[in-house]
């Protein structure tokens, strides 16, 4: 969680920061600040402004203040350690005020560094564990100056952090070296552009990609030595680091809203486009079959593969446990999905045949990022399904599958969630080809997910429908979501989306359990969305929906294209097209999101940036 920038160049820093800063407000909202280095007349000063709130409140408070100089961080914070104050707002000093930085993780030692520097003398402004780290370096400065005759703000941090137990990805700077921008990583997302004399740090490419689209993923240990002409990597042990620049494959484009009102629509609608990119050059139809790049290395490994422990976290989980469905009946592999929070710290019981598989859109999620690393320590196969291309998981994992569906923002997860599934799909037909899954079935399964770009279309044209419903149902304080079988994922996947865009609370639950205790809740104050393709769980589905009825509790039912009779059954119904059982679970998560939408919508709130959360986890 929190977003950081820093850049240093030949241009003036505050625009360029607070540009780069909004395109990674999704990662934390709840205060912002920004420090520039004013090199002007040879006096340099740092000029510092906080804002608690969104973004938007830092830029209005530095609208009449004149930033000049081109060295500077930014931050926008989710809080962990103090609330959202101005005095907890990074950027964070030392007593002296020289030393400024920003921070995105948690300093887990922080508690007894604080008191050894308090007991040193040094002076507190701020509740949070960040503050440390700027004490700590100042510390560091003070012992190499009694040491040696100069010293350089690099190896003072370098020397303060290894006093320093925890998460980081830091940018700091130094008023007595205006020229220079130190950057370092340990578990924390960390990203360096190298533009034409100008350089950007930055939790994610989004905040850099309208500069340059050359960039460096930091590994963990590592840390760039930043002037506007010159980049030097090193690790910790001051050795240097031979990181080889990349090119971005994100346009500037792909994060921004394009003409639509919010990012969460936007991502919506671009569902049928990100499964297409996630399947393209995938498919082998006449063979029945997936080529999945990522994979080929270990594809014999694979074979040997006898069972799998899916890991992941809120929505990811979900698409895991619709993988479980599909691994399970078409590779025939037992499958055990796990809450990532839960995987780290319970005992699985692994095999040496087992592997353990991440889902994770943004490859920073902190829990599913510490369940790779356990199955590593127990020397257990890791694979990931990760969208973020560089990401910790995605270089933790030995082998994986990128979902390559571009930036996204929308805190609540859409297009990443559809994409994951069809990603499990390829999977499917690539295990199950290895396994008892037929010519005729692989192919089935193929030509159904080449037509799912086409599907999904299909349902974005009832969004006026789905608009209506919500305009009806709005002002209800409580839903029961309920699906079976592939759909049962998609109950709680749509419970979800509702919770954190519109707050309303509902509740994710299996149609077949309904009767073993939340049926005592419903009365016709209680709408149930209920999901009821025309599947292999139809008829059982339908009996739940009758249930429902004798009690007066109001129904909107997603159901498959043609079936008439639905429409006695349920008060409302959206339709969604026929397709294979295995795949409806993309079709139907597509109208409860926008059902989540207009209802966060028409209540007024902050659908791209729902309260308390932020899109990326990067905290236990
Ligand atoms: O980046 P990840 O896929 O690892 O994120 C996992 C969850 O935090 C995420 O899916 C979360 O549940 C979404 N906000 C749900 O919309």
């Amino acid at each position: 969680m929190c977003g950081i920038v820093g850049y240093i160049g030949k241009q003036k820093a505050a625009p360029i920061l607070l540009d780069g800063i909004k395109s990674l407000e999704y990662r934390g909202y709840d205060s912002a600040g920004i420090s520039v280095i004013n090199n002007q007349g040879g006096v340099a000063e740092a000029q510092v402004e906080k804002a608690v709130g969104k973004v938007i409140n830092l830029e209005n408070k530095i609208k009449s203040r004149e930033l000049l100089g081109g060295l500077g961080i930014i931050h926008t914070r989710w809080a962990t350690h103090g609330g959202a104050t101005e005095a907890n707002a990074h950027p964070h000093s030392d007593c002296a005020g020289n030393i400024w930085l920003v921070h995105n993780g948690i300093i887990e030692n922080y508690k007894e560094l604080k008191n050894e520097l308090i007991s040193a003398g040094h002076q507190f402004k701020s509740e949070t564990d960040t503050e440390v780290v700027a004490h700590l370096i100042e510390e560091q400065v003070k012992s190499l100056k009694s040491k040696v005759q100069s010293y350089a703000l690099e190896d003072a941090v370098r020397l303060a952090l290894k006093k320093v137990r925890g998460a980081y990805a830091l940018a700091i700077i130094d008023k007595r070296e205006p020229e220079k921008l130190v950057a370092v990583r340990n578990s924390s997302p960390l990203i360096l552009g190298i533009g034409n004399d100008e350089y950007l740090v930055a939790s994610d490419a989004s905040a850099v990609v309208k500069h340059t689209r050359k960039v460096i993923y930091f590994n963990d240990g590592e840390m760039a030595i930043l002037t506007p002409d010159n980049h030097r990597v090193v690790n910790l042990e001051n050795q240097a680091v031979d990181s080889q620049p990349q090119e971005l494959d994100w346009t500037v484009e792909s994060a921004q809203k394009g003409g639509y009102p919010h990012f969460m629509l936007k991502e919506i609608f671009e569902q049928p486009e990100a499964v297409e990119n996630c399947l393209r050059g995938r498919l082998v139809v006449q063979e029945g079959t997936a080529k999945l790049g990522g994979l080929e290395s270990i594809k014999d490994k694979l074979r040997e593969i006898k069972r799998i422990h899916i890991s992941a976290c809120g929505t990811a989980y979900l698409a895991g446990k619709v993988g479980e469905y599909m691994l399970e009946e078409y590779a025939g592999i037992p499958v055990e999905v796990d809450l990532a929070s839960e995987l780290r710290y319970r005992k699985p019981v692994f095999d040496n045949h087992d592997a353990v598989l991440v889902i994770s859109q943004s490859g920073e999620t902190a829990d599913t990022l510490a369940s790779v690393k356990e199955a590593k320590e127990k020397g257990i196969l890791t694979l990931g399904i990760v969208n973020t291309v560089g990401s910790s998981i995605a270089r933790e994992t030995e082998a994986g599958i990128y979902q390559h569906i571009g930036p996204e923002i929308g805190v609540a997860s859409t297009k990443a969630f559809t994409s994951q599934v069809a990603v499990l799909a390829l999977l499917t037909l690539f295990l199950g080809r290895q396994r008892q899954m037929s010519l005729v079935t692989g192919e089935r399964i193929a030509r159904e997910l080449q037509r799912l770009p086409e599907l999904i279309r299909k349902v974005l044209q009832s969004e006026d429908l789905i608009k209506q419903i919500a305009v009806k149902y709005q002002t209800h304080n409580n839903f029961l979501y309920l699906g079976r079988k592939y759909n049962l994922p998609i109950a709680y996947e749509g419970a979800l989306k509702l919770k954190e865009i519109s707050y309303i609370h509902a509740e994710g639950y299996g149609a077949g359990e309904m009767k073993h205790g939340p049926i005592a809740m419903i009365d016709q104050n209680l709408p149930s969305v209920v999901i009821v393709p025309s599947d292999s769980v139809y008829e059982k589905t339908v009996s739940n929906i009758e249930e429902i009825r004798a009690r007066r509790g109001p129904v909107i039912a997603i159901a498959t294209e043609g079936n008439e009779d639905i429409k006695s059954l349920a008060d409302d119904v959206i339709y969604i097209p026929k397709s294979l059982e295995m795949l409806t679970p993309i079709l139907s998560a597509v109208p409860l999101q926008l059902f989540a939408y207009h209802v966060g919508v028409l209540r007024g709130l902050d659908v791209d940036k729902p309260r308390n959360l932020a899109k990326s986890v990067t905290v236990e």
